[in-house]
């Protein structure tokens, strides 16, 4: 009997498949049919900070500006509140339909009212939370010390703050990823999420136009957080779920492989519904059965940076003999 049991967030999870945090799961219905179709987790969509500023700066640019102080003191507690409740009576939503656990996403660009916002979020019945943080590197006076105290800050005042666990999805944009990932490994975490993947823009060629590049990963993105994985898991505490360009049963299984606890999917399952997850557990099963494992932890992290037979290929990035040996085309 194959046990596709595993541990993230803080809980041990009957697979390592989680809906990663879309639009997906902004909605009981949706999260209803993931959760019956077998997923081990589901992270609701983010309750983002920007979005808050962004409707207060709405607000405030059509007041005059005589008015303009005191409708923000009011606006800002105002919407806070709101996005607040809409966000509680989601979690209160999805707790009714789904027996997978529940897991509140706040993203945070600064520290401050986030923590009250854990709290709020941990009141309303999460069962844990995935901190979403980000720093565009785009500010040419913010140093990466800055961004990095940010992390850590904002990690150590909620895991403080909140009793239910944690988790923290970040970024590939590090310049010291291991080192962050390591020292966010001290502070208790449930489980590291890398990486997350943001919009992107493209340029239109014929309308002269930047736009929006395509929402959704495709599968050979995956390679970025395999390496990563492969690289830190041996070297963290806290599991990895990876994140991005997992799209088929062999992408999860090469994960588990490098060393993820569980793997975060979106795109796939905007794609192909939440039927898939099913697909992706039989496909994972009938390799386990053909290889003999009987549970993950039977392969769990067998070709990571310490145990690979070839642990070079992580590490190098350069091209070396191989591109000497490319004859182009
Ligand atoms: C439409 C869409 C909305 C997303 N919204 C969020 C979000 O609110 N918070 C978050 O942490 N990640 C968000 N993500 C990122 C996903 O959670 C995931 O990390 C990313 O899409 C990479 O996984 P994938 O390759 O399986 O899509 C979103 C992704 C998509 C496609």
């Amino acid at each position: 009997m194959i046990n596709l049991k595993t541990r993230f967030f803080g809980f041990e999870l009957k697979n390592p498949l989680i809906v990663a945090s879309s639009s997906l799961t902004a909605d009981a219905d949706k999260i209803k049919a993931f959760a019956e179709n077998g997923a081990a987790a589901i992270v609701l969509k983010s309750v983002f900070e920007e979005e808050i500023i962004n409707e207060y700066n709405q607000i405030g640019e059509s007041k005059s500006a005589s008015h303009f102080d005191e409708f923000m003191d009011y606006f800002d507690y105002k919407i806070r509140d709101q996005v607040l409740a809409s966000y509680g009576r989601l979690i209160k939503a999805a707790k009714e339909v789904s027996k997978a656990p529940i897991v509140a996403s706040i993203n945070c660009v600064s520290a401050g009212d986030w923590l009250q916002f854990a709290s709020q979020v941990q009141d309303a019945g999460a069962d844990a939370i995935e901190l979403n943080l980000f720093v565009m590197p785009f500010d040419p006076t913010r140093r990466a010390e800055d961004t990095r105290r940010f992390y850590i800050d904002t990690v150590k005042e909620i895991t403080r703050r909140v009793k239910i666990p944690v988790a923290v999805k970040i970024s590939s944009y590090f310049s010291d990823l291991a080192a962050i990932c390591h020292e966010l490994d001290g502070e208790k975490l449930a489980g590291i999420t890398m990486f997350n993947r943001f919009t992107s823009p493209d340029i239109d060629i014929e309308k002269e136009k930047v736009i929006e590049a395509g929402t959704l990963s495709s599968e050979n993105e995956y390679l970025l957080p395999l390496r990563w994985v492969g690289i830190l898991s041996p070297r963290l505490k806290c599991p990895i779920a990876a994140s991005t360009g997992v799209h088929e049963a062999r992408h999860v299984i090469k994960m588990l492989l490098a060393g993820a606890s569980a793997v975060q999917m979106a795109s796939a399952f905007y794609k192909k519904g939440p039927a898939y997850i099913g697909e992706i557990l039989k496909g994972l099963e009938a390799w386990m059965d053909k290889k003999g494992y009987e549970s993950i932890g039977d392969f769990k992290g067998r070709l990571s940076l310490t145990k690979a037979a070839n642990p070079a290929l992580y590490e190098r990035a350069q091209y070396l003999s191989s591109f000497g040996g490319y004859a182009g085309s």
